[in-house]
């Protein structure tokens, strides 16, 4: 697949998931765009793949209509913003919850409201393996990742022919957990590649290929990927 004249953009872009994705896009020949909200770790991403950076913050609904005024018409769009707070149910703080789905849920819609996408040309969001297989104190990334998945479906009717699909992630070993203690890490990372069919946990290439699949394939429409080593299955 050649994306050669294709305009590329990622929100979520100067880490991880969105990174790899935007350095995937760029080996394909599109032209890219990252954006998200530290200017200096934007920098250091977009410099190191040959991309254009742009400050944005998914929390914001200015922030977000001044990057695709920025952008333009675009032919790809990504979401993998999210910073994500989340603990007991019964006493996780109302600030920490509603912070979390501020930025994975209504960031993902501001950019499906705001990005002027070319008929044909794709919208992925990104929403994650707990809205299946809940886990304890993370009830509302259950809810925020459930969401997107229904969100998915909807736009992937309402903004037709743009076509909308969503990638959910198993465990990537992506900077995501680096406020984890190391050794704490490794252990939850290793602790799950034992259990998992796949023996190892996913990198954070592995979800790009599939929202390159995404993009690539202009029959995919309102899907729905659980890209995660075979989690759901054991
Ligand atoms: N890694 C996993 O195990 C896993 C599993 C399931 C689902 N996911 C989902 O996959 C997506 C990507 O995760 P990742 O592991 O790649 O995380 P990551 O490495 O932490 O990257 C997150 C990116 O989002 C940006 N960002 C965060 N909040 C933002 C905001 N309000 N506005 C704009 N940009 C924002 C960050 O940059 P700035 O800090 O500069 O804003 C960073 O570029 C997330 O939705 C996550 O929930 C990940």
């Amino acid at each position: 697949m050649s994306l050669a004249g294709k305009k590329v953009v990622v929100v979520g872009g100067s880490s991880g998931i969105g990174l790899a994705t935007a350095e995937q896009a760029k080996a394909l020949g599109a032209e890219v765009v990252i954006a998200s909200r530290s200017a200096e770790k934007l920098k250091a991403a977009a410099d190191k793949i040959g991309a254009k950076g742009i400050v944005a913050d998914a929390t914001s609904d200015s922030s977000i209509v001044d990057l695709f005024k920025a952008c333009g018409l675009v032919d790809h769009v990504v979401v993998t913003a999210a910073q994500l707070k989340s603990g007991p149910f019964k006493t996780v703080s109302m600030d920490d919850v509603r912070s979390t789905f501020e930025g994975k849920f209504w960031g993902a819609w501001r950019v499906a409201r705001a990005a002027d996408i070319r008929p044909g040309g794709s919208l992925t969001i990104v929403s994650g393996f707990l809205s299946l297989r809940p886990r304890p104190n993370s009830a509302i990334v259950s809810a925020a990742n459930g969401a997107l998945e229904s969100l998915t479906r909807a736009l992937a009717l309402e903004l037709a022919p743009v076509r909308v699909n969503c990638v959910s992630p198993g465990i990537i070993d992506t900077p995501i957990r680096a406020a984890m203690p190391e050794a704490a890490r490794k252990e939850m990372l290793a602790k799950t590649a034992a259990g998992l069919p796949v023996q190892r946990v996913g990198e954070a290439e592995d979800i790009a290929m599939q929202i390159h699949a995404f993009i690539a394939n202009p029959f995919a429409s309102g899907a729905i990927v659980y890209i995660d080593g075979g989690g759901l299955v054991v």
